[in-house]
């Protein structure tokens, strides 16, 4: 077995005195990146940078923020706030800077109360030199629109607010979003969304750069339908019992997917990762 991400202080301090050994000391990538301090916003959105795929980078790419326990737990009492930190906010906040449109389940929107994203001045000059608007779309994904269309998120965002919903949605629900100033965007035949779709409607749209932040019900279904590029996962040093659902839900797949660590970084005891598909 190989630690392949040293991130004890042991470690790190063994690595910092290899790089400074061979002469690494000056390489920032060498020793800057095992030093223990907070990390500018501007070297989060390096280290998370999207990668530029297929002509002019306009392939679609798919990736997921989540938070889990130790124990697996991804919500307490409802929530996710209590197992996340200060640290994993700025990473949130990082990849939501990053992204063209964050797409959300109805359910999350609902019981985290979700608002519209902000434009962050930090972040202004990085989302103009990538062409993208000052705040990415927030995109719901429901089959029955029971959402309060009144919320700033519907009425009162940066950016119009997306709804991913399918052909068969009720008329009247769509009527009312649109009329609050919602996009409804269509992406399945039935009452729901074909998450292929789904990323496909999203792309002809010009967001490439895709950004979920689950919920699991929602979640799964990217995974099962093979959609899901790329997991960051923070695994926050908690433990809570109970029933709580685990980051993806519904059924379970055929053959388990294998996707590789891309990154690891540590704060507080808490792990950030960043798995990519395979
Ligand atoms: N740990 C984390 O990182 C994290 C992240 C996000 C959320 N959470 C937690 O997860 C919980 C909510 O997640 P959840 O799994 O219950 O719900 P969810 O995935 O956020 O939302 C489920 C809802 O999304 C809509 N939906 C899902 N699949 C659809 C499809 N194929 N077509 C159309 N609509 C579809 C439906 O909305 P309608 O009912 O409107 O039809 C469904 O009820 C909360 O407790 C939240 O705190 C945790």
């Amino acid at each position: 077995m190989r630690r392949l991400f040293p991130v004890t202080d042991e470690t790190a301090a063994r690595a910092l005195d290899g790089a400074r050994g061979a002469g690494g000391a000056s390489a920032p990538g060498a020793a800057g990146a095992l030093e223990d301090r907070e990390w500018t916003l501007a070297e989060l959105a390096a280290a998370y940078a999207y990668p530029e795929r297929g002509p002019a980078g306009r392939e679609p790419w798919l990736r997921a923020n989540m938070v889990a326990t130790l124990d697996g737990a991804a919500q307490h009492e409802g929530r996710s706030q209590p197992i996340s930190s200060a640290a994993d906010m700025r990473i949130f906040g990082t990849l939501r800077a990053l992204a063209d449109v964050v797409v959300v389940g109805a359910e999350t929107v609902r019981q985290e109360g979700y608002r519209p994203a902000r434009a962050r001045a930090e972040f202004a000059a990085l989302r103009e030199a990538a062409g993208q608007g000052p705040a990415p779309a927030i995109a719901v994904v429901t089959a029955s629109l029971e959402l309060d269309f009144s919320l700033p998120l519907f009425a009162s965002p940066l950016v119009p607010t997306l709804i991913l919903t399918g052909a068969a949605a009720a008329p009247d629900r769509t009527a009312a979003a649109e009329k609050a100033g919602a996009r409804v965007v269509i992406a399945g035949d039935g009452i729901g969304i074909d998450p292929a779709r789904a990323v496909q409607a999203l792309a002809e749209l010009g967001h490439t750069r895709l950004l979920t932040e689950g919920g699991p019900r929602l979640l799964g279904q990217l995974v099962a339908s093979g959609v899901l590029d790329e997991l960051c996962l923070t695994v926050s040093p908690m433990l809570t019992a109970g029933n709580a659902q685990r980051i993806t839900g519904g059924p379970t797949i055929t053959v388990p997917q294998r996707f590789t660590l891309a990154s690891l970084l540590e704060e507080e005891g808490f792990l950030f990762s960043r798995y990519r598909r395979e």
